[in-house]
């Protein structure tokens, strides 16, 4: 009985930790980096296909916009005030702390364009794959031409 009270407690912190989606300090530039690689990769994926480069099955395709918006969801949870440019291997520039509302409008900018892909990936609809791409696209770019050391 306690172990179960236990793991229900374990399982209860757990989850107030993602509603929160706290990560650590010293791991944070790693988390962000990480999960902005992952989403790079996918959305050159789709974008490979969307040239004909590249030919998707459908469902590679929705997995891969799937991964693009989740990971737009999350990646930036990593940025955490104090690990600028200045706090190692990093490109992430001091303006985002000092522009924070800023860089926030950055995200939400893609965080409404990565589920346009989403439905254009299920739908299997190339040219709404193309402009969705081409939204995506332009909102990485307008986020890294900021905030983003070259
Ligand atoms: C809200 C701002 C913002 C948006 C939007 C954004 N990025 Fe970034 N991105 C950054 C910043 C800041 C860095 C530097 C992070 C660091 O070095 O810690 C970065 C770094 C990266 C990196 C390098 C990761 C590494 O390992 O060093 C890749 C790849 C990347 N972004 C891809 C993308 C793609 C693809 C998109 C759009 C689908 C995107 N980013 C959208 C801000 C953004």
């Amino acid at each position: 009985m306690k172990k179960v009270l236990l793991g229900a407690a374990v399982l209860a912190a757990l989850a107030a930790g993602a509603v929160q989606a706290q990560v650590p300090a010293d791991r944070s530039i790693k988390y962000r980096q990480s999960a902005l690689t992952i989403m790079a990769n996918h959305v050159g994926r789709i974008g490979a296909h969307a040239k004909g480069e590249r030919q998707l099955t459908p469902a590679q395709l929705e997995l891969s916009a799937q991964v693009v918006q989740d990971m737009s969801m999350v990646a930036f949870d990593g940025f955490i005030e104090g690990t600028d440019q200045s706090s190692g291997a990093t490109k992430a520039k001091p303006e985002i702390w000092k522009e924070w509302a800023k860089f926030k409008g950055e995200q939400t900018k893609l965080q409404g364009e990565t589920p346009k892909l989403l439905a254009a990936a299920k739908a299997n609809d190339i040219k709404a794959i193309q402009a969705a791409l081409g939204g995506v696209g332009g909102s990485c770019k307008s986020c890294h031409d900021t905030f983003r050391a070259q």
